[in-house]
């Protein structure tokens, strides 16, 4: 057994010893013990944009969270190899949407409304998902470019399917001017379109999926907030619910919550709806500001969680050893037609 401390040591070593060979992107959310040698960190947009611009990386040790690691996969050459450190590694929220369900709610979607919706799907999603989208005209997403995006949506078709986070979706569409009774959910486990109203005025379906991370921010916990620090600002992720972004001062990607505190001027007080490892970062980055979870009870992400210093070293000491483990492949042909959506997305952003 190591310590800690061994580890860390093994790591930075062959770093060193792999050098230009190895590309170590991290996610915002990923833990201070993956993130100290991250040679990269960014949001999800940031990311993809890392990834593809990489041309000299033999391993690309993905940081992150599966769907991630496709995105990567798909955006990089063929002979550049994509690892996720420990496989288990996933997204509840694109867990919530199968390539089978959406299929099958695209053929009764096409009864209702014939040729008039664009399909798009926030990254955080299947690459069958993704590829699905870029065959039917459509896009990827991410909470970044979702308004620059959504609004392209709506120069090619009268109506969007947003999958699969009903948040990022509804709050995009609402912040655009799109009132919420023509917004319609789209139930996969009853394969049953649910609005108010006469169903021709609907703009926007949203998938029913969420982020189980983001749902822990509440109406209550910025009632508190505002009862007892009135000179608090709350920023939060528009992962979160309609509701609670409302009343919310800011929202943004991850990124963009990292930028806001940065620039804001000393002493000013934040609370921060957003997952646990970046806020801990964020309040020890910045000392001269007072900032909180907006959920006192803090809300890490378990998957984001499974990348962590021991799967890291076992990685990269089998790349070390000339094995290859845990290498992320997506089928060539889904890759080509989720290029097709990732493309329309970069080039918009
Ligand atoms: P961003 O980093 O793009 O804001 O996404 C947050 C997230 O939940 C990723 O899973
Ligand atoms: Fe998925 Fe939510 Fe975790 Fe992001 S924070 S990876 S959306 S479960």
């Amino acid at each position: 057994e190591m310590t800690e401390e061994e580890m860390v040591k093994r790591v930075w070593k062959i770093k060193e010893k792999l050098g230009e060979d190895l590309f170590l992107p991290g996610h915002h959310y990923q833990k201070d013990e993956v993130v100290q040698f991250s040679d990269a960190t960014g949001d999800s947009l940031q990311l993809s944009q890392i990834a593809e611009q990489n041309k000299e990386a033999k391993y690309i040790v993905f940081c992150g969270v599966h769907f991630m690691a496709e995105t990567a996969d798909i955006l990089t050459t063929d002979d550049q190899v994509v690892i996720l450190p420990d496989m288990r590694a996933g997204c509840s929220m694109a867990d919530m949407a199968d390539i089978h369900q959406t299929e099958r709610a695209w053929e009764k979607l096409q009864e209702i409304y014939d040729d008039t919706i664009l399909p798009m799907t926030y990254v955080n999603s299947t690459a069958a998902i993704k590829a699905f989208c870029g065959k039917n005209g459509g896009t990827t997403v991410t909470s970044s470019n979702a308004k620059k995006v959504v609004s392209w949506a709506f120069t090619q078709k009268e109506r969007i399917l947003f999958l699969p986070d009903q948040h990022l979706g509804r709050n995009t569409a609402y912040e655009l001017g799109i009132p919420l009774e023509q917004m319609a959910i789209w139930d996969p486990q009853t394969d049953e379109l649910v609005y108010e109203g006469d169903k021709e005025d609907i703009k926007v379906i949203l998938w029913k999926g969420h982020c189980s991370v983001h749902e822990n921010f509440t109406v209550k916990n910025i009632e508190y907030i505002r009862a007892t620090k009135p000179d608090m600002n709350i920023i939060v992720h528009p992962e979160c619910s309609r509701e609670v972004v409302a009343l919310a001062d800011y929202n943004g990607s991850t990124n963009y919550i990292i930028e806001t505190i940065k620039n804001a001027p000393s002493g000013t007080k934040w609370a921060i709806g957003t997952e646990m490892n970046l806020v801990k970062r964020i309040i020890a980055t910045y000392p001269d500001k007072e900032i909180v979870s907006l959920n006192p009870y803090m809300c890490p992400c378990l998957t984001m969680n499974r990348i962590d210093l021991p799967h890291l070293l076992w990685a990269l000491e089998n790349i070390e050893q000339g094995n290859i483990v845990n290498e992320i492949r997506v089928d060539k042909d889904v890759a080509t037609d989720a290029k097709r959506a990732l493309d329309r997305m970069l080039t918009l952003s």
